[in-house]
């Protein structure tokens, strides 16, 4: 699929472009002279705190950075007063469109009103600076309301992914320990209502902490009304005040939490903060996609993930842009679906992963084709590293040979783009090329020296960073500042050009990345040994033309159990019902034994020379090296 020569081609930007762009090469020199004093300039023009900071950043007890410290503000208050307050009230805040047609602008005058009235629905259930509100959502204008609403007064919200499962839900509600879930009845999925509520229901049946259930009428489909504890957002929303003061919060008060793989079987609830997160989201969105007040930013993420947090929500109203969202399939009714939507709303930037362009390159070209996409002036991409086959498909096909694309590399932990191009650098197909302004990075080996090809850190503390793991100071330190003590440790492996460009090559830890999504390997492997007729699994990530990486599971089943297709299909079936879907490994292999240390640890590495056919490397350190010539012969029996 890749092909190098491809890699040394240079895109220059032109003329035009970096005449008109919101960045200079003065911007990147600033921030290399005084990266903190930087970062302070962007906060004061970026962000309306109600009390100012008194300092950029405080590093007096690391990990635990906290950026300006002694200001207030409110994230809701940035999103949408100032807007409220301006030439701005009437401009489209958020456009939505769902898989059936509906549409929905809101205004940033609209969209104040009903954050306001929803902060005061919350309020009337009890909910108070603090406490957890999980969001269990389709991406519907309500989902963005809530999210609003909770920041106003001061309630941290954890969304979950309406493509999790029941259990995968419930483990998230217990751990945040929230109050208050809100949902849908359901949302549409090629045409057919899925119906959310119900996977809502079966989570609760094992939390104890929900006090209130929110359930937004959007499907219509029939659902389950639990007398005194569930609540329709329609009849509570029709009595609610249409004003609510904002609550005034510490610069490093929690403002989310957002769950994402780790390489233990446990998501872990990572913390996002205030101040810091609306500079660097909006900093980012400013100068990387370079948005003007006549753009309309499409950002495809589900807003159950961190790029939908930062660039569906969060960024764009902040810097009063508008944004659109669409809560569907890509091709329904039909493959153009996205195309069709990007010339009707007269899209400008558009940003989405390499998985869903290697997916639309596989359907055609005469899709886009079919479909004006002359406005579209910047695209970009991100979650994972995007092969230059798909990034030259998607420059010709979907920005005309004309638009940059900005490749952003970051992380749910990292809050906004790290390691990204501006429209002023030259590109090249496959790399996110240098750090953004103010951030760090670097490329070292085990001693923690630079090196050509090694692991990626970054150096220093940076704005948008995670604050802690929810409940967790431990494993926030042991998880990214062990390794390399003062750096922290993204698990990215990277390497570096002749031009100093920084190509990520993927996880070097026990994380999966399939279409874009992280999956640990031990929660696809605990998930498998719950089954009675699993003994012990090993779960791996085989290379995937669209998915990027698809799971595949080894395992060794209990005496008295016997391999069957039928089991497979039960092993595939659970894993899809405990986690949810994306996480259905695509291959089980039954084998006898793993290849493992004399520790015990498995050689993932291993398992993967072997899906992905490659010659089996030295085998001398394992406790029996024969385990792999079995393997081998079941992996290739599989293939016949
Ligand atoms: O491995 C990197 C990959 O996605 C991981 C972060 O995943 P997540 O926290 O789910 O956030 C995804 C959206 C920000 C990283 O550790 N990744 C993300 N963007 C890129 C990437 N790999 C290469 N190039 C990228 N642009």
């Amino acid at each position: 699929m890749e092909k190098t020569a491809i890699e040394d081609r240079v895109f220059n930007p032109s003329e035009e472009v970096v005449s008109n762009a919101n960045i200079s090469q003065a911007v990147y020199d600033e921030a290399a002279a005084d990266r903190l004093a930087w970062w302070g300039k962007q906060a004061d023009e970026l962000v309306t705190f109600f009390k100012p900071y008194e300092k950029v950043l405080d590093d007096s007890n690391p990990p635990f950075f906290r950026w300006f410290t002694g200001g207030t503000t409110n994230v809701s208050y940035n999103c949408l007063d100032r807007h409220y307050n301006s030439a701005k009230r009437n401009k489209a805040a958020l456009c939505y469109e769902s898989e059936i047609g509906r549409k929905v602008i809101l205004t940033y005058r609209e969209l104040y009103i009903e954050v306001n009235k929803f902060a005061n629905v919350l309020k009337g259930l009890g909910v108070q600076k603090g406490d957890r509100v999980c969001l269990y959502m389709p991406m519907i204008p309500e989902c963005a309301i809530a999210m609003l609403g909770c920041t106003r007064i001061g309630a941290i919200h954890s969304i979950v992914f309406g493509g999790f499962s029941a259990d995968s839900l419930a483990d998230r509600i217990n751990d945040a320990e929230a109050k208050i879930v809100i949902t849908a009845d359901g949302n549409f999925r090629k045409g057919n209502p899925f119906p959310l509520k119900n996977n809502a229901d079966v989570a609760l049946e094992s939390t104890s902490c929900v006090e209130k259930v929110i359930i937004v009428k959007n499907a219509g489909n029939d659902i389950n009304v639990v007398e005194g504890r569930d609540v329709w957002y329609h009849d509570l929303m029709a009595t609610a005040d249409k004003y609510c003061k904002p609550e005034e919060m510490e610069a490093d008060a929690p403002l989310f939490i957002l769950y994402t793989s780790g390489s233990t079987g446990k998501p872990k609830g990572v913390q996002h903060t205030t101040a810091g997160y609306l500079v660097q989201t909006q900093a980012t969105l400013k100068y990387v996609f370079d948005l003007k007040e006549d753009d309309t930013f499409w950002c495809t993420a589900d807003i159950g993930w961190i790029t939908g947090h930062s660039y569906v929500v969060y960024a764009p109203l902040a810097l009063g842009m508008t944004t659109f969202m669409y809560d569907g399939t890509v091709d329904y009714p039909d493959k153009d679906r996205m195309w069709d939507m990007a010339e009707r709303w007269g899209i400008s930037v558009f940003y989405t992963a390499p998985t869903a362009i290697r997916t639309f390159m596989k359907w055609g070209n005469e899709y886009p084709r079919k479909h004006d996409l002359s406005n579209i002036r910047l695209l970009g991409t991100v979650g994972e590293p995007i092969n230059p086959e798909a990034w030259m498909w998607y420059y010709e096909n979907i920005g005309g040979s004309k638009c940059p694309i900005m490749d952003t590399w970051w992380q749910t932990e990292t809050g906004g783009f790290m390691i990204t191009p501006t429209p002023m650098v030259p590109l090249k197909p496959g790399t996110a090329t240098i750090p953004f302004p103010g951030i760090e990075v670097d490329v070292v080996d085990e001693n923690k020296q630079s090196t050509e090809r090694g692991y990626l850190v970054v150096k220093s503390p940076w704005p948008g960073m995670l604050m802690t793991i929810w409940g967790d100071d431990d494993r926030y330190i042991d998880q990214y500042w062990k390794r390399f003590g003062d750096y922290y440790f993204a698990g990215d492996g990277a390497k570096r050009d002749d031009m100093g460009y920084i190509w990520v090559t993927g996880r070097v830890d026990d994380v999966l990345n399939v279409s874009g999504h992280r999956l640990g390997t031990a929660e696809i492997e605990s998930a498998l040994v719950e089954c009675a007729e699993v003994a012990e699994s090993a779960v791996i990530g085989r290379k995937h033309d669209v998915k990027g990486e698809a799971p595949v599971a080894f395992v060794i089943l209990k005496d008295g159990f016997e391999a069957s297709p039928e089991l497979i299909d039960k092993l595939k079936k659970h894993v899809g019902v405990k986690i949810g879907p994306i996480a259905r490994p695509d291959d089980i292999i039954f084998t006898g034994g793993l290849p493992k240390t004399r520790s015990g640890k498995i050689m993932r590495r291993l398992l993967r020379d072997i899906a992905e056919g490659r010659a089996i490397g030295d085998v001398t350190t394992l406790a029996d090296p024969g385990a792999m010539a079995e393997i081998a012969t079941k992996y290739s029996g599989k293939e016949e």
